[in-house]
């Protein structure tokens, strides 16, 4: 058993590890470190917890409860595919929500003995906006879960009068708050407060289902944010400053994610949260994607491998289908050989490359690419002036000049590659098919344009052949 001193200076040792765990995984080189010390941190917070004063029987179920729990982390972690990661992430989160409205349940029927005056009432707030806010998380991260593995379709839904029904849900919300306050005064409350989680369910739903496919990876990274403020509200229900400290690390980590990410792909915060844009997965230029502009000038994998080799600056700019293909390892064998000519090959990443942040650079982490010829966009967006063949992996959106010339477009404004300014650009892809926002590329109709058709992996391979 562990005094109050130990667990508390466990609980900061385990909060300094977290902040350095985020800090190592903004960059790629200390990604690696940053998860072991976010592990490490929550082993101590793990151990320190159990240990703790507080827990002073029931051992057997809790270790029953973590062995179930660490097992279904292992097998899920184990078996995921990279492409699957959001949505396992939307999954977790639902997760945190959940135990969140429950710890606020057991809270709220425990809670008779020590608080009275002031201290209930702003005990009766924390545990309300916990269950309130995980409840939103939850069903909102389940919705997400359903839209990004397909078993929901990716279209928005749009009630009428949509953004009144949510305005009425926050005001019964309120509502009931007050009236759970007073009761629970009184040593009731529990009505309240299942009226609020249900309409904190509804809420979750409404909110994720109004939002369209291509908005979904935003979505995600803000129920990470919720999910991260429902645990601080648990830890200032529990009296618990690491999961204060914790949540809010989470929460607002999650936030400025999310605004990253919709500065990427131009879309304001708030129109993502108040829904109805894209469609969904990518689909068919002749199924809404936009009309086609022109003549497409094909080329073979011959004809690439000469190219390339001939070539002095190479860019290549991977997008979600590399991802999908498994096309990294092949893109490095390439890349090597290419170097071992004399070629000079760099990789440009787009903020929104793929569909999660970092996803390219994971894969690319994964092949062993070095990390001195991957660049962001902003370092080489100007060079392409200079650039003889860029080579263009399962990439659509982020190399859509449209995105700078039509002002109509879906992706207007958004910050894209601009291979077209380079000598040749080849385009690797199955089909005329669109990307994730359903619109068609003019890239593909450019004169400097070559498309080389086919699944990204096999093509590659035929190159590497040929090179
Ligand atoms: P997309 O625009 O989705 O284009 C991917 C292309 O890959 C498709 O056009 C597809 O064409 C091709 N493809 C799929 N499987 C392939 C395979 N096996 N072999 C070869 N090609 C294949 O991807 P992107 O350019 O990476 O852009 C990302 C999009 O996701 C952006 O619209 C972005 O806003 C959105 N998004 C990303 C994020 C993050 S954080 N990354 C977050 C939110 C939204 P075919 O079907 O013809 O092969």
């Amino acid at each position: 058993m562990l005094n109050e001193g130990v667990v508390n200076v466990s609980y900061i040792i385990a909060t300094i590890l977290f902040i350095l765990a985020l800090g190592g995984l903004s960059n790629q080189e200390t990604a690696r470190r940053g998860n072991w010390y976010g592990i490490i941190g929550m082993t101590i917070a793990l151990l320190a917890t159990v240990l703790s004063e507080n827990v002073s029987a029931n051992y057997d179920k809790l270790i029953i409860a973590l062995l179930v729990g660490g097992t279904v982390g292992v097998i899920l972690a184990k078996r995921v595919q990279m492409t699957q990661m959001p949505e396992l992430v939307a999954i977790l989160h639902s997760l945190v929500g959940l135990a969140a409205v429950a710890v606020g349940y057991a809270n709220f029927m425990g809670h008779g003995s020590g608080f009275s005056g002031v201290e209930l009432t702003i005990h009766d707030i924390e545990t309300y906006l916990g269950i309130l806010i995980g409840a939103v998380t939850f069903a909102g991260s389940v919705i997400a879960f359903g839209k990004l593995s397909g078993r929901i379709g990716g279209k928005p839904l749009t009630l009428p009068g949509r953004h009144w029904f949510n305005l009425a849900l926050l005001i019964g919300a309120i509502w009931f708050g007050r009236e759970f306050v007073l009761q629970s005064a009184a040593g009731n409350g529990m009505e309240p407060l299942l009226i609020m989680t249900a309409i904190a369910l509804i809420f979750g739903i409404h909110m994720v289902m109004a939002i369209g496919g291509a908005d979904m990876p935003v979505v995600v990274s803000m129920l990470n944010s919720y999910s991260g403020w429902a645990a601080s509200a648990t830890g200032f229900m529990l009296g618990n400053d690491l999961l204060i400290v914790t949540g809010a690390l989470v929460g607002s980590s999650g936030a400025i994610l999310s605004y990253i990410m919709c500065r990427a792909m131009n879309r304001k915060f708030l129109s993502v949260i108040a829904g109805g844009f894209g469609t969904g997965g990518g689909s068919s230029a002749a199924a809404g994607g936009g009309e086609e502009q022109g003549e497409v000038v094909p080329i073979d994998s011959q004809e690439t491998a000469a190219l390339l080799a001939g070539a002095k600056e190479v860019m290549i700019i991977p997008g979600y289908g590399m991802a999908v293909a498994q096309a990294q390892h092949t893109v490095y064998e390439i890349t090597k050989a290419l170097r071992a000519k004399k070629v000079n090959v760099r990789f440009g990443i787009h903020p929104v490359a793929g569909r999660m942040p970092g996803h390219m650079n994971v894969l690319l982490a994964e092949a062993k690419v070095p990390y001195d010829i991957v660049f962001e966009m902003d370092e080489i967006n100007d060079d392409f002036p200079d650039v003889d063949v860029s080579v263009v992996i399962g990439a659509n959106d982020i190399v859509n000049p449209s995105a700078l010339t039509d002002p109509d477009s879906p992706i207007a404004g958004m910050p894209v590659l601009e291979c077209w300014k380079g000598t040749t650009s080849i385009v690797l892809k199955r089909s005329m098919a669109t990307g994730y926002a359903g619109v068609q590329n003019p890239l593909f109709f450019e004169e400097n344009t070559r498309m080389l058709f086919g699944d990204a992996k096999e093509t590659l391979d035929e190159v590497l052949k040929a090179l």
